[in-house]
């Protein structure tokens, strides 16, 4: 039996007749640009996360990017990030003029390690970004002390990180803002390209609705060289017929890790662990291994696609070469690179199918 990376049917066969009817009422309108759609879905977001706004945009990456924008981040500012994420999180900072200054991960949640924070930190530091990777968020105490200490924002990048809680407090409600990315394998995903930005910062949420509409304040008059980068309508209409499923559907992913760590257990594999004062949601199920190449090439062969979150960390991508690091400056970053592999995951996984893996597995060993 071959098994799917990622399989939205089920989610998407209990959704269908509300999606349906939103689109059919949206064509009604022909209100496909913002409109009440949008907002209804703003303000279910923003109530959801424990926060005052949220503010639409058509990715994650725009949404980290004019985050940042209104934020005032431009040229002679640094960002700091972890090394360890997807390249979007540096590129965001990059759009801005600023200088990306990169930090190392902890090798057991894999996220920004707040103990390597403080050396980054310079005069010109404006913004620390912490990924709350594959469904768990980083050490957002330590990384708040640290940043308050030194006066900097705290912007969370949670587009791996939808729904998922820390002491309580939803990703992306703890720093001054959090971006949300719907692309469609997230955990809650559009049926195309999204995002989302979320802030009880009343002046950055009227800063980033300004800049997603081309810096409008009327509909002629521009106080910014903004952009155009809207949520569309039609996704508006998805996202908010599956977001009332996201706390189910985390669920759901926590019980197929549950299956993993049932049928993993004994491989020579490390297994990715909660930790007590966090939930942990499973966006990816990451394991990590010696000799992935050949193990990896033994499931594909059986049919079951794992995949490399990530492969290279951002200070080594040619993208990069001008921030000027080497091999060996991010040490843990560039072990995880060697040894991380994602497996099969999503909500309505079977255990036959987590069986299916594992059973493909310890044949590879
Ligand atoms: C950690 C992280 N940041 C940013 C992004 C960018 O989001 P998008 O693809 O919606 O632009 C992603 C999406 O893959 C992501 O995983």
């Amino acid at each position: 039996m071959s098994v799917p990376f990622i399989d939205f049917t089920e989610q998407n066969k209990l959704i269908r007749a509300q999606v349906d009817a939103g689109l059919n009422s949206v064509i009604e309108k022909a209100s496909f640009i913002m409109g009440p759609d949008v907002k209804k879905f703003e303000d279910e977001f923003a109530a959801y996360c424990g926060v005052k706004y949220a503010v639409g945009v058509n990715s994650g990456t725009d949404a980290l990017y004019l985050a940042l924008a209104g934020l005032g981040v431009g040229p002679g500012d640094e960002v700091i990030l972890p090394t360890y994420t997807f390249i979007a999180t540096a590129l965001c900072a990059s759009y801005t003029g600023a200088q990306v200054k990169f930090v190392d991960i902890e090798e057991a949640s894999y996220n920004m390690d707040p103990a390597k924070l403080e050396k980054v930190i310079t005069k010109k530091t404006k913004v620390i970004i912490p990924v709350h990777l594959y469904g768990q968020m980083a050490n957002m105490d330590e990384i708040l002390a640290v940043a308050n200490k030194h006066g900097i924002a705290v912007l969370e990048d949670s587009c791996q990180a939808h729904g998922t809680r820390y002491k309580g407090h939803r990703s992306g409600s703890m720093g001054i803002g959090g971006c949300f990315s719907f692309y469609p394998t997230k955990g809650l995903g559009g049926w195309g390209d999204g995002g989302i930005v979320v802030t009880s910062d009343e002046k950055l949420a009227h800063m980033v609705q300004m800049l997603r509409d081309y810096g409008r304040t009327d509909r002629y008059a521009h106080k910014f060289k903004g952009h155009n980068s809207r949520l569309d309508t039609l996704q508006a209409v998805v996202l908010s017929a599956k977001l009332p499923h996201l706390d189910k559907w985390n669920e759901m992913r926590k019980v197929v890790a549950g299956f993993y760590a049932k049928h993993l257990a004994g491989l020579p594999v490390i297994l990715p662990k909660g930790q007590a004062d966090r939930e942990h949601v499973y966006q990816t199920y990451a394991i990590r291994l010696k000799d992935r190449a050949r193990v990896m090439d033994n499931l594909k062969a059986k049919g079951i696609t794992a995949l490399i979150h990530y492969p290279i960390p951002i200070h080594l991508q040619e993208a990069y070469v001008d921030a000027g690091f080497k091999q060996g400056d991010f040490p843990v970053s560039e072990k995880i690179c060697d040894e991380i592999l994602s497996l099969p995951m999503f909500p309505h996984m079977t255990e036959a199918q987590v069986i299916e893996v594992a059973q493909a597995l310890k044949e590879s060993f």
